[in-house]
């Protein structure tokens, strides 16, 4: 598949990494996915899979570390980046135009092509600190979607609350999809 077609998911070592497991299975070969040294640590801690596990059927695997990866360059091409989960750390660095690694270096990438981005924080409380750095992006087009799903669909499950999120990205990127629930309105 051309990687004009693909998506680019980043995971970073905020907790949350189920949502990114979910995302990579629905969009199966359609995701490049990059983990970064911390994201390995808390894949390891929340789902004891191995990285090579966690991407599944991804079409590549790439080290967070491995800056020379075709992402880290404007001429590789890609759909859409998703930051998912974002670290507070990421998220910083991504706002004051840091690119030291490869999820920050293609995040640096998609705004400097102005390709589409969204970004999934993962912390609560926020401080003031993260406040300004995803107002900062916010109003440059990036999309900032934080893991906090909704409940107006009655959850009975854990992949309830996943597919809530990961529903709405899969919105954000255009992709059709029947997971998650919508809001119809009042019952009769
Ligand atoms: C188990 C675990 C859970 C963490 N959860 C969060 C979190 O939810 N949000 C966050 O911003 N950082 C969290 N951190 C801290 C980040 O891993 C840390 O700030 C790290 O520098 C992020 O680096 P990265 O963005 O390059 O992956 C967590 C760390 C561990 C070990």
């Amino acid at each position: 598949m051309d990687p004009e077609s693909r998506f680019l998911v980043a995971v970073t070592g905020a907790s949350g990494v189920e949502y990114a497991r979910r995302l990579i299975e629905v969009l199966g070969d359609r995701t490049d996915v990059i983990v970064t040294k911390d994201a390995s640590a808390v894949i390891e801690i929340e789902t004891g899979l191995s990285v090579k596990e966690f991407a599944g059927r991804a079409a590549t695997f790439y080290q967070g570390e491995d800056l020379a990866a075709p992402p880290a360059s404007g001429s590789h091409l890609f759909r859409a980046l998703v930051v998912l989960p974002c670290s507070g750390t990421t998220l910083a660095k991504i706002a004051s135009g840091i690119a030291d690694n490869l999820v920050t270096r293609a995040a640096a990438v998609a705004l400097k092509e102005r390709r589409p981005l969204i970004l999934v924080p993962r912390e609560t409380p926020s401080s003031a600190i993260a406040l300004e750095n995803q107002l900062s992006l916010a109003r440059l087009g990036v999309v900032i979607l934080p893991a906090s799903p909704g409940f107006y669909g009655g959850p009975k499950r854990i992949s309830d609350l996943v597919d809530f999120i990961v529903a709405r990205i899969l919105d954000h990127l255009g992709v059709e999809h029947a997971i998650g629930v919508r809001w119809t309105g009042l019952p009769e």
